[in-house]
């Protein structure tokens, strides 16, 4: 049977992560979360103490190994062999990736990871650039959206269930700051691909969105 790939795009908070896994496992396919990327190699930064300079990160990029590895706990982060999925969560990790995720070589090794992984279809892969750059040939192209409030409530609640102390106020200024930048940067900005499909999820359950998904994936694959 044909497998084709799904790219999953949108700003922070939208519900990416979510949805690509449960469309990933409705399908059998491959869930990659692209951001646990850039994030394992936020991780490396900080706990080597680098500067974020084109310089000190070019040197990161190329003495790191980072793997995405599926278990029955879904995809986990691996750094230099270690298990980071839980640490490349934290706040001063969140703060520090879209600079780090602006730089140019750090997008390129990252982008030629993802695509030897997605190369065969078979994949839902989320992130910022998936369906603009990293795969624009991808079969279907989703870009989600929701309001800023549902987005930090979202967060909000994520954060609290694994131990971290913050408040929707803060919460907003970060994914709105993070927004910025993303959107503005240089390289790859976040933008919805001119052939994707957007939806909102701010008012909508989970259920709904990935039945929206499967439907489109099922049509394409008849
Ligand atoms: O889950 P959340 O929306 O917080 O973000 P993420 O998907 O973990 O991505 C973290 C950051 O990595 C983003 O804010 C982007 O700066 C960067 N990123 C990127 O530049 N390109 C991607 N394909 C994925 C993430």
């Amino acid at each position: 049977m044909k497998k084709i790939i799904i790219a999953i795009d949108g700003p922070a908070g939208s519900g990416k992560s979510t949805t690509a896994k449960i469309v990933a496992e409705k399908l059998g396919y491959i869930y990659i979360d692209t951001g646990a990327m850039y994030r394992a190699v936020t991780l490396a930064c900080i706990e080597q103490n680098i500067e974020i300079n084109d310089n000190e990160l070019n040197k990161i990029v190329d003495n790191i190994n980072i793997e995405l590895k599926q278990s029955n706990l879904g995809q986990r982060t691996f750094l230099n062999g270690r298990d980071v999925s839980d640490d490349i969560r934290r706040p001063d990790v969140t703060k520090l990736v879209s600079p780090v995720s602006a730089m140019s070589y750090v997008r390129e090794k990252m982008v030629e990871q993802q695509r030897e992984i997605g190369k065969n279809g078979g994949v839902v892969m989320d992130g910022r650039d998936i369906g603009t750059v990293v795969f624009p040939q991808a079969e279907l192209k989703i870009y989600l959206v929701a309001s800023i409030e549902a987005r930090a409530e979202r967060r909000l609640l994520e954060l609290k269930q694994k131990g971290f102390n913050t408040t929707v106020e803060e919460i907003m200024k970060q994914i709105s700051d993070r927004d910025h930048y993303d959107s503005n940067r240089e390289i790859s900005p976040l933008r919805k691909a001119s052939d994707a499909i957007e939806i909102d999820t701010s008012n909508i359950t989970i259920e709904e969105q990935t039945s929206k998904i499967i439907f489109y994936a099922q049509k394409l694959l008849e």
